[in-house]
């Protein structure tokens, strides 16, 4: 049998915002549970959940006070069991969201660890009499004086996820405690955040300082030495239970940075934000990227695929407010080489949604941002424009399922804001529309689980060229050619003879093969005469 996780699409659900069961106006495990017809209906094979773990919530529960229950807000443990056991019953695999690299300042550990230097504890956590110039990837410094013992502690990200010192070998073992947990809960595998932040340089350098760009150079608090030892400890030991699946997020852009984790005896595969996270639509840098990725990796090493997630603005909002454009992204993510990662609701199309209101905004990076904007002296109006460039409230928005009171998400007010106009885009709306986004995600779907080369197969061709995307896909059994139009007007071209038959077009039932037309993509099947 081959490697499940190789065939799967996954659907990236963040916990808060999917389908409220028990009517409080926030996401939960029964409401997820109630959708699992509509996911295995989508063609989806795999789930990612963001922490659903007791936690303050100050980053939205990626900063986690208790690692092997639920937070009561999502459910309880029998209502986790009960979806995985349904999921697994509609052959649906489910991986979880787990963050090794930083507790909640809530947590037991943490707060054992700052009440005396000489607490056992004390060095699960990073300690200093004195910071150096290192900075959180949410602003500000990353250290924060605590004034019981008199010294700082080191958080990467807000001061309420306070860094563990995987130097310390009891904290190594307490995490492996931790996935076997889960592993024998009936989970697939984990999403592991932050994976590369896990070691800091022991000497505490100072990080340099682009002058360029105005920031710091984060040098020595990620990548650091020591850290692929521990990612094969842990690929080693979640390993060691079958057919479970490990994708990492590997906190870079970079390639080469992106490259070294995964493979053989590392994690099954890492987020590939070199593509994912182009900030604006841009063809040339598109396939470059996609380009140097195949160049890049070995014969072990598979790409993912995803261009939306909860950390970053909805591709349909960052690449245009286009919907034919939407639904190209689309079909390079479900064609194209790699392991998809569907975001929810970017099968309807939804959008970004930005406030005024810094009362409405919930993310941490958000309020910071305003925060800190605000003590340098810039305008409400100005502070609000820096707060939404940070916050990544904008693509969290509950899921909208219909027209109705709350589009469906809940009968409570919801945990957040629901966008005014979201009831136009909606699952119920698009469920029987051929020509609706849903529609189109699900044909693309359905063509990808019916053919063996779009999962499996090498690019035999990939080419950019005058503004079209081009590549064939072949696995030795089959061949199909996929061409993408990004522009505004048709363009004249050749296919071969061969590639006649038409599986998908978001324009037209059959085709052409000397034009494509404008914003179309082409899935084009060969047919041997077999
Ligand atoms: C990851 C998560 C993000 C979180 C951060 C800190 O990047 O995806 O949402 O804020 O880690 O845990």
């Amino acid at each position: 049998m081959a490697v499940w996780w190789k065939q799967s699409v996954f659907y990236q659900i963040y916990m808060p915002s999917f389908k409220d069961g028990n009517g409080d106006g926030m996401g939960d495990f029964a409401g997820i549970t109630e959708k699992l017809d509509y996911i295995k209906d989508l063609g989806i094979e795999g789930l990612w959940l963001t922490p659903f773990y007791p936690s303050p919530k100050v980053d939205n529960g990626y900063d986690i006070s208790d690692y092997e229950s639920i937070d009561p807000a999502y459910g309880t443990m029998e209502d986790f069991e009960r979806f995985i056991e349904e999921a697994h019953l509609r052959k649906i695999r489910v991986i979880v969201d787990l963050v090794l690299n930083h507790t909640s300042s809530e947590h037991p550990w943490f707060k054992k660890s700052r009440s005396a230097k000489d607490h056992p504890k004390r060095d699960w956590f990073i300690w200093r009499d004195q910071p150096n110039n290192w900075e959180s990837f949410f602003g500000g410094s990353a250290w924060e004086y605590d004034v019981l013992t008199n010294q700082y502690y080191y958080h990467a990200f807000a001061k309420e996820q306070v860094d563990l010192n995987w130097a310390n070998p009891d904290v190594k073992k307490a995490m492996f405690h931790v996935m076997k947990f889960w592993l024998e809960k009936g989970v697939d595998g984990f999403r592991l955040d932050v994976i590369n932040f896990l070691k800091v340089q022991d000497q505490f350098q100072d990080n340099p300082y682009d002058e360029g760009k105005q920031e710091q150079v984060h040098l020595y608090d990620k990548d650091q030495q020591g850290i692929l030892a521990v990612i094969e400890e842990i690929a080693g030991f979640v390993h060691q239970y079958p057919d479970k699946f490990l994708v990492g997020e590997v906190g870079s852009e970079d390639l080469e940075i992106l490259k070294r984790y995964s493979g053989q005896d590392k994690l099954d595969v890492v987020f590939n934000f070199n593509i994912g996270s182009i900030a604006r639509f841009d063809l040339t840098m598109l396939y470059q990227q996609l380009f140097a990725t195949e160049q890049a990796y070995d014969s072990y090493q598979i790409p993912t695929l995803f261009f939306s997630s909860h950390d970053m603005s909805r591709h349909i909002s960052r690449f245009g407010n286009d919907e034919d454009r939407a639904k190209l992204v689309a079909a390079l993510l479900l064609t194209a080489k790699g392991i998809p990662f569907l975001y929810y609701g970017d099968e309807i199309g939804m959008g970004d949604w930005i406030t005024t209101d810094i009362n409405k905004m919930k993310d941490v990076q958000g309020i910071m941002g305003y925060q800190l904007a605000c003590k340098a002296g810039k305008s409400h109006e100005e502070a609000i424009a820096i707060a939404n460039g940070k916050s990544r409230d904008k693509s969290r928005t509950p899921m909208q399922w219909n027209a109705g009171l709350n589009v469906g998400f809940s009968e409570h007010e919801p945990w957040m804001t629901i966008p005014d106009d979201a009831n136009k885009v909606n699952v119920e709306d698009q469920q029987d529309d051929p020509d609706s986004m849903l529609s189109f995600y699900k044909n693309l779907l359905k063509i990808r689980k019916q053919h063996s080369c779009l999962t499996r197969g090498v690019y035999e061709y990939l080419n950019n060229e005058d503004g079209l995307l081009t590549f064939i896909r072949n696995d030795q059994t089959q061949r199909i050619l996929v061409m993408f139009n990004f522009a505004d007007h048709a363009k004249a071209i050749e296919i071969d003879n061969g590639f006649s038959t038409l599986l998908l077009s978001n324009k037209r039932k059959s085709f052409n093969r000397k034009e494509i037309l404008a914003n179309e993509v082409l899935i084009v099947k060969e047919e041997t005469g077999k």
